[in-house]
Parts: structure tokens; sequence; C-alpha cells
């Protein structure tokens, strides 16, 4: 087994056939990890273009999930129906949150000490609350007031604190990705049409987005972070989807949220100040330059770093916060 900072050699990806999947197989597949793709769905994946190990199982299913875990050192846990519209509300909490623990649960009896899990930028259940509520404040973070209204949000709410418990319980080390709308780059540009066409309608999310290779690459950086604990980590690209200036687009659609910091140019309104200090992760793609462009032009310039962002990480005792580290 591995130890955390270690990079892992076989890892175990759920999910492997979606949107998020498929990028993630491709990534640890070009770093030369070994995958064993699990999905429901297996066909037409890039399980099938790497060549590599697929389960077509249910991520319910206690011994599917435990055979398939069988001499992993990670497992990266993606499935989950995405969106409150694609099942009723039972099917997609039960689904999303019985997988989540069958998965943890498995790892940590199969003596796995490392995993990483989707969650959602709705896990604050804000965004798809038919109250039409407002974040209680801009940047959008892991703090961020819950009102959830909705099964899915519900069920990455509740992901999280499987993963707390998990690392509790089990000792297993989670990371809960916050993901927003994440496309594969080349796709991203529609996604820039329908917010431009309708701004108000993403003010909720702050416009947010990441494209796929990036979402990967934060999976990478999970994979081999030395940070013991459960934690949650808030993702965006470093712009939004608008070219529109931040402040601009506030002023006009959140006028009265406040702001806890100025924001420049169209620069993300999701802060990634975590995801820096644990992951050292920093987006590369921006879809307003279609190119891997952001790091080098500067404009995911890392934000102060306070002991209080991460207040909500479950870390086990003793163990010094890797910020001071
Ligand atoms: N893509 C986004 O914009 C986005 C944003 C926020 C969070 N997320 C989260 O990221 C993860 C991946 O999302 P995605 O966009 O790739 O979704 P997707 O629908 O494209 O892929 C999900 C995959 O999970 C599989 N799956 C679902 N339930 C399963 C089960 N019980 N057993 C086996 N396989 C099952 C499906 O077959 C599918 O291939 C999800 O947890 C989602 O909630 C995605």
């Amino acid at each position: 087994m591995t130890a955390p900072g270690d990079s892992p050699r076989s890892v175990v990806v759920t999910g492997s056939n979606g949107t998020v999947g498929v990028a993630v197989v491709g990534r640890l597949a070009a770093e030369k990890v070994t995958v064993t793709a699990l999905d429901a769905q297996v066909t037409a994946s890039a399980a099938d273009t790497y060549g590599i190990r697929q389960v077509a199982a249910d991520v319910t299913d206690e011994a599917a999930v435990t055979a398939a875990l069988h001499g992993a050192d990670a497992v990266v846990h993606l499935a989950a129906i995405p969106h409150p519209t694609l099942g009723s509300a039972r099917q997609v909490f039960t689904n999303n949150t019985n997988a989540t623990f069958t998965v943890l649960a498995a790892a940590a009896a199969a003596g796995i000490r490392r995993a990483v899990i989707a969650s959602s930028i709705n896990a604050s259940g804000v965004n798809l609350n038919p109250g039409l509520l407002l974040p209680a404040y801009f940047p959008i973070d892991e703090n961020l007031p819950a009102d959830i209204a909705d099964a899915y949000s519900l069920s990455k709410a509740v992901d999280e604190m499987t993963a707390a418990m998990a690392f509790r319980a089990w000792g297993i080390n989670v990371i809960a990705l916050r993901l927003p709308l994440v496309r594969p780059l080349a796709a991203l540009p529609e996604f820039v049409t329908q917010a431009a066409a309708n701004p108000a309608e993403m003010v909720r999310t702050g416009w947010a987005y990441l494209a796929a290779e990036d979402a990967a690459a934060a999976v990478w950086a999970a994979l081999r972070v030395p940070v013991p604990g459960s934690h949650v980590i808030g993702l965006s690209a470093a712009d939004t989807l608008l070219a529109t200036p931040s402040e601009e687009l506030l002023d006009r659609y959140a006028p009265g949220v406040p702001r806890r910091r100025r924001f420049a140019g169209n620069g993300a309104l999701v802060a990634t100040t975590r995801a820096q200090a644990l992951l050292s992760f920093y987006p590369r793609y921006s879809v307003h330059e279609m190119s891997e462009n952001a790091a080098e032009t500067g404009r995911s310039r890392p934000e102060p770093v306070s002991p209080e962002a991460l207040q909500q990480s479950v870390r086990p005792m003793n163990t010094t916060p890797p910020e001071l580290l």
C-alpha cells in the first residue's frame, strides 16, 4: 500500500465512462498508473482507448466493488447521478450516497488509505434551491452556508460527511473535490454562449467552470498529496465563463451580496485557496484562451492562505496542519 505522498501505482476509477471519468482515466493512463475502470456502462470510453481493465458493475454492489479494488493503492470515486433531474429524488439520493459509502467502506476494508471523491459546488444547495437564493458571499468557498432543497445537492453534502466519517472511523484519507461545471475544454464554448445569453441563470455558481483536463489534473494531485485526513476542496478555472468583468457581473446580478475581496478582470468567483494550499493545484486551461495558459499568464495567482481557510478539514489528532509544515 502507498503512504500519503507516494504516487499510487494502481487506481480504481468509478464512473469511468462519464464526462469526468474519461478525462481522469486518460490522465492516469498517461501517468503510467494501472487503472481499473468501473462503471455501469463500460462501452466507448477512455478505457477502450487505453486498453485498461474494465469492470461493468454497479458501485452499490459491495462484492463487485471489493473485487475490483483488489490490489489497488487508491480509488477515485466519480460514479453518481449528476443532476436532480436525472432520476427521482429517491433514486438520485440513494444511488449517490449508497455508492460513496459502499466504495469508501470497501476501500478501507481492503486496506486502501487514499481516496478521491467527486463532490460538487452544489453541496451547499444554493444553486439548485428553488427559493432563488444567492450565495451568502463571494467568493464562494467551502464554508458557504448550506441551504439544501434537492436530492442531488443533499447527496453531495452527505457524501462529504461520509468521507469525514470514513476517515475518523477507518483511517482512510479522503479528498472530496467540489467540482463546478466540468466539460472537456473543446466543449466549453457552447456553455459560454449559453451563459452570455442568460447571465442571471448562473449567478449562484459565480459562472464557475473547470476544463475536464484540469479536473483530471486536480484528481492526480489529490492522489499524491501528503495530507492525511478528510478534506473538502473547492475548484474552479481561474476565470468565469463570461468575458464581462466579475465586479460588473456582481454589481448587476448580485448587488446585495457581500464581497470578501475585489476581483480583477473576469477572475473566478470561487475561492481556490484550499486547492492551492493542500494540492498545489492551479488550473491551466481557460475557455477564453482555449489553450494551456492560465498559469503562465498569471491569472491563477495564489490567494493569501489563512489557517481559517482549512478549518473544516478533518485531520488526525496531533497532526500539524499542512500549511504550517
Ligand atoms: N460534470 C460536471 O459538470 C460535474 C459538476 C459537479 C460535480 N460532478 C460530479 O462528478 C462526478 C462525475 O460526473 P460526470 O459529469 O462525469 O457524470 P456522468 O453522468 O457523465 O458520469 C457518471 C458515470 O457514473 C456512472 N454511474 C452512476 N451511478 C452508477 C452506479 N450506481 N454504478 C455504476 N456506475 C454508475 C454512470 O454510468 C456514468 O458513466 C459525479 O459524482 C458528479 O456528481 C460533475
